[in-house]
């Protein structure tokens, strides 16, 4: 069978390109551990309110006895909860959202904070910011007329000049 040259060659070059492509992606997964998030955990959308977890006071920045930082928010036709949150630079951070109506989504631009909030499920991304700045954290999945007006605010601060908000009592201490 005859095969031109020059097909030849551009058929190499085609194969190697794919080859050049899965072998990033076998690297990267392989060696540097990024994968696409699967973090499953189920929750109940209608009974967010009354989880420990996601009951209002326990909304927002909280460090932990070992200084780990969790965000947890809420996202609801048309909103993010708490509407407004800082965190420091250059420090690891988890945010757990969840849903309480339909499938919304997250991201901050210009990072590389990015995840489907799915009803039902705790979505959960450990990113770090390296910049500080003010960014918006907006919906990016479709969830209804009011869609475009989804979105909230985040400040990251410089880490040295960033302090820890005080914990909220967790739900059940006495007031
Ligand atoms: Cu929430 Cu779009």
């Amino acid at each position: 069978m005859h095969i031109d040259p020059l097909e030849r060659k551009w058929a190499y070059t085609a194969l190697g390109m794919a080859g050049l492509f899965v072998s990033i992606i076998m690297v990267d997964a392989l060696i540097h551990g990024i994968n696409a998030p699967s973090h499953v955990e189920t929750i109940d959308s209608a009974r967010l309110h009354l989880s420990e977890e996601f009951a209002e006071d326990n909304l927002g920045v909280k460090v932990d006895a070992e200084g780990a930082i969790t965000v947890r928010m809420v996202a609801g036709r048309y909103s993010f909860y708490p509407k407004h949150i800082a965190v420091p630079s250059e420090t690891k951070v988890t945010f757990r959202w969840v849903s309480t109506d339909v499938l919304h989504g997250v991201h901050i631009p210009m990072t590389n904070m990015s995840t489907m909030i799915v009803p039902g499920y705790v979505a959960q991304v450990t990113t770090s910011f390296p910049k500080p700045g003010e960014y918006p954290v907006l919906c990016n999945e479709y969830c209804g007329l009011g869609h475009d007006h989804m979105w909230s605010n985040i400040s990251v601060v410089a880490k040295e000049n960033w302090t820890a908000p005080t914990n909220a009592p967790v739900t059940g201490d006495a007031k």
